[in-house]
């Protein structure tokens, strides 16, 4: 029978990547309708199909990466000897720091909740959601998998290891240009690269941390207040932490001149870094900071928040 399409939210870290690992705050926005995922029950034991990225393979225990990943998950529901197809439909680069994977993760759990009618409520998506993040790459914060699930703006942190997030109220609609490197990166080796740093100079990767989650807070009530330059300020200034953490690349760092000189009001790179995407807020002129970032040879996206 035709399947029924269910969707998930990518997600935009505005502030606080990286140091929201070690328990500070990060802003984390939705990227609408970012992965449709389908389950249908047919066939052979279980199968996983990717069209847009060429991607047909059976679904087992013991193998690497995703199909791996949804065994395990597949066995938790008591699922793993159904029949079934599931088909997704990913509708932003993955690798790109977007929250792809975890979106990914979302999309398929809320199809196989009602094609098998298992009666699961966001909290409980969430959580199986991160259990997929956890085994992709090590030791996440939870944050893609929260605004994956939820797909509201949030202020999410890490208390004491457990999740606290709460929506953040904009004042207006935010517009932002996400300018993509093209240049895939893994966020567990970025994340490693940090621990590793952190972990033989503690004192001064903590006070870079700090850092970093005071501009985060000062940036939450810019974007409650609606005070999009200080917001645009507040950006600038953390992609030079980021910058100081080694997360930049030339890439990153030509998109974020472009998008300043074309009239941003503030640009920094998003997610894990060292490749991936980098974010411009661009209340008036979108689409001009857009066109040169394409006119250099980068592919863009363009989104409304809120
Ligand atoms: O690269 P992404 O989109 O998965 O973002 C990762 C954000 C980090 O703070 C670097 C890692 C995390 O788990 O929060």
């Amino acid at each position: 029978e035709a399947g029924e399409r269910y969707a998930a939210c990518g997600k935009i870290i505005l502030l606080g990547e990286h140091a929201v690992v070690y328990g500070r705050p990060a802003i984390a926005l939705p990227i609408p309708l970012a992965v449709e995922a389908m389950v249908r029950r047919e066939g052979q034991g279980i199968n996983i199909v990717i069209p847009r990225w060429g991607l047909e393979q059976p679904v087992h225990a013991n193998t690497q990466g995703l199909s791996g990943i949804l065994a395990k998950i597949l066995k938790d529901l008591d699922l793993d000897r159904e029949n079934m197809t599931i088909e997704v439909f990913p509708h932003i680069p993955r690798a790109m720091g977007l929250g792809g994977s975890s979106a990914l993760a979302v999309a398929i759990l809320r199809a196989l909740d009602a094609q098998f009618d298992l009666g699961m409520d966001n909290s409980r998506i969430n959580e199986l959601a991160y259990e997929c993040e956890k085994a992709a790459h090590g030791t996440p914060s939870g944050v893609d998998n929260t605004v994956a699930t939820y797909g509201t703006p949030l202020r999410y942190q890490q208390v004491d290891g457990k999740p606290i997030f709460r929506d953040l109220r904009l004042t207006e609609p935010l517009q932002l240009v996400v300018g993509i490197t093209g240049r895939e990166s893994l966020t567990a080796d970025t994340v490693a690269q940090v621990r590793n740093a952190w972990t033989q100079h503690p004192d001064r990767y903590n006070s870079i941390f700090d850092q970093i989650g005071s501009l985060t807070e000062a940036a939450e009530q810019a974007l409650e207040q609606g005070k999009l330059g200080d917001l645009g300020d507040l950006m600038n200034l953390c992609h030079g932490y980021l910058n100081a953490l080694q997360l930049s690349t030339p890439e990153l760092e030509e998109l974020i001149h472009i998008a300043r000189a074309n009239g941003a009001l503030g640009a920094k790179l998003t997610g894990g870094g060292g490749g991936g995407s980098m974010i411009a807020l661009c209340p008036d002129n979108p689409d001009a900071v857009a066109q040169a970032m394409q006119a250099a040879g980068y592919e863009t996206l363009s989104v409304t928040v809120g």
